[in-house]
This record gives C-alpha cells, sequence and structure tokens, in this order.
C-alpha cells in the first residue's frame, strides 16, 4: 500500500515546527558530514539561478542562497513554506507551490537543481517520471545536487518492508501523538549509479558521494538521446 501525495505533505505540514531538530545533530560525524554537504552544494551550485524541489522549512535554501545568484523554492506544502519565507536568505528567493512530479515551469528555465530529502519519498516507479520533468526545466549543462539520507539501523524509526513491495516505509510519530507511515527509500552507491546513468549521458559512480549518513548526486545535465523531455 502506498501513501498518498497528500498525506506526505500533510505529515510535512504537520511536522513544519519540529522539522529542523534533525538537523541539530549531537553527533559531531554526523555534523561533519552535514558541513560537508553544505561545503558542496555551495561549490556546484554557486552563480547560478536554482530550481529547488521539495525544498521544505527551507534549512537547504538558506544554506545555498550564500553562494547562489537566485533561488525559486517550491514545495507543495503551505505551512512549510510560510516557515520558509519568514527566514532570512543571502540571495534573491522566491517561493512557489509546486507539484514535484508536474513542475509548470517552461523548458529549460534553470541552470541548477537542488532536491534534498526528497529522492527518498519518491516511490520507486516514480522516480523516472520525477527525473524525467525535473530535467525538463533545466538547461543542457544545468548543475544538479540531489541528496538524501542513508540507511542507519535504529535512526529515525524502523524500517518497515511489506511483501510484494518494491518500497520501504517508516512509521513516524510526532509530538503530539499523532502516527504516520511514510514512504522512505534508501539507495545503495550501486542503485544511485543505474537510476541517474539512465537519465544523464557520462554519469558514473563518481558523480555519487556516499558518506555514513548522507548521499548526494552532483551533475551536469547532458540529456541522453533516448530520454524524452517533451513535457
Ligand atoms: C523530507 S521533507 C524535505 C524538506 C527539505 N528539502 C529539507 O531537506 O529540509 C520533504 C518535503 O517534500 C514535500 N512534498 C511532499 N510531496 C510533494 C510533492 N508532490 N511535490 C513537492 N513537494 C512535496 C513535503 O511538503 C516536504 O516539505
Amino acid at each position: 500500500m502506498e501513501m498518498t501525495m497528500s498525506e506526505l505533505v500533510d505529515y510535512y505540514r504537520k511536522r513544519a515546527v519540529e522539522y529542523e531538530e534533525i538537523y541539530e545533530w549531537r553527533d559531531p560525524s554526523r555534523q561533519e558530514e552535514q558541513e560537508l554537504l553544505e561545503t558542496a552544494i555551495k561549490a556546484a551550485l554557486g552563480g547560478r539561478r536554482v530550481l529547488e524541489v521539495a525544498c521544505g522549512t527551507g534549512y537547504w535554501t538558506r544554506v545555498l542562497s550564500e553562494a547562489a545568484e537566485s533561488i525559486v523554492a517550491t514545495d507543495l506544502g503551505e505551512e512549510v513554506m510560510e516557515l520558509a519565507k519568514s527566514k532570512e536568505y543571502g540571495c534573491p528567493v522566491s517561493f512557489r507551490k509546486e507539484d514535484a512530479y508536474r513542475l509548470s515551469f517552461d523548458d529549460g528555465s534553470y541552470d541548477g537543481g537542488l532536491a534534498f530529502s526528497w529522492l527518498s519519498h519518491v516511490p520507486r516507479h516514480k522516480i523516472d517520471g520525477f527525473l524525467r520533468g525535473f530535467h525538463r526545466v533545466l538547461q543542457e549543462g544545468a548543475r544538479i545536487i540531489i541528496a538524501d539520507n542513508i540507511y542507519i539501523p535504529g535512526v529515525g524509526g524502523e524500517l518497515i518492508r511489506r511483501e510484494g513491495d518494491e518500497n520501504t516505509y517508516k512509521h513516524r510519530t510526532l509530538k503530539d501523538g499523532s502516527e504516520f507511515v511514510i514512504v522512505k527509500n534508501y539507495f545503495s552507491p550501486q542503485e544511485l549509479t543505474d537510476i541517474f546513468a539512465g537519465h544523464v549521458e557520462g554519469f558514473t559512480e563518481e558523480n555519487v558521494f556516499y558518506g555514513r549518513c548522507f548521499w548526494y548526486v552532483d551533475y551536469e545535465l547532458r540529456k541522453g538521446r533516448g530520454d524524452s523531455y517533451g513535457g
């Protein structure tokens, strides 16, 4: 059984005010990796006009804003974006309600792309569609960072597997006691290479960083001839 899109948005709506606690790690090696990610995001997307999908409360938007030329930050949840809007940014940032699966921008609108903690929530059969749509609105040669968590047993609740289901799930309880089961998929370096090599010419395992807590892919968009970006 797959969680519907509105349930996922509802979960993050309810979690909005407590969401950024996840970035206040007491674990120094986790903190170190997070800082490495901040450096990588700024280095890759610095000076670019960036489209961010699923920006949530704007934690990474703020980090990126210290280096980007401008950012259009999008999410389907209005409550999380209200929190994001209340922050101060280092470059012009505009917010827009957008469904990551149906981005409404013109083809080739941006030369940078960011998605943090988003791919893990995409049901596996929707990954290719998401990437096609994301790449469509980015220019050839755009630089892209997609980052997410690595599975660590005991962190973020028990991993739920269901027979005959290619996705995995996490059970989450918020401070008000409300309970959710959300799609949370984890990827090996090989899986990431296979997924992205199917969409980006020249993508290799060299484009994958795989740490202890986080992975990210960093690549220049080379749209393969086999892929259709027509909408
Ligand atoms: C794990 S949060 C990540 C937030 C932020 N990128 C971060 O890393 O702090 C996932 C976000 O996806 C958003 N979301 C869920 N479904 C979406 C959709 N179909 N299109 C766009 N955003 C969506 C949720 O509202 C939530 O803000």
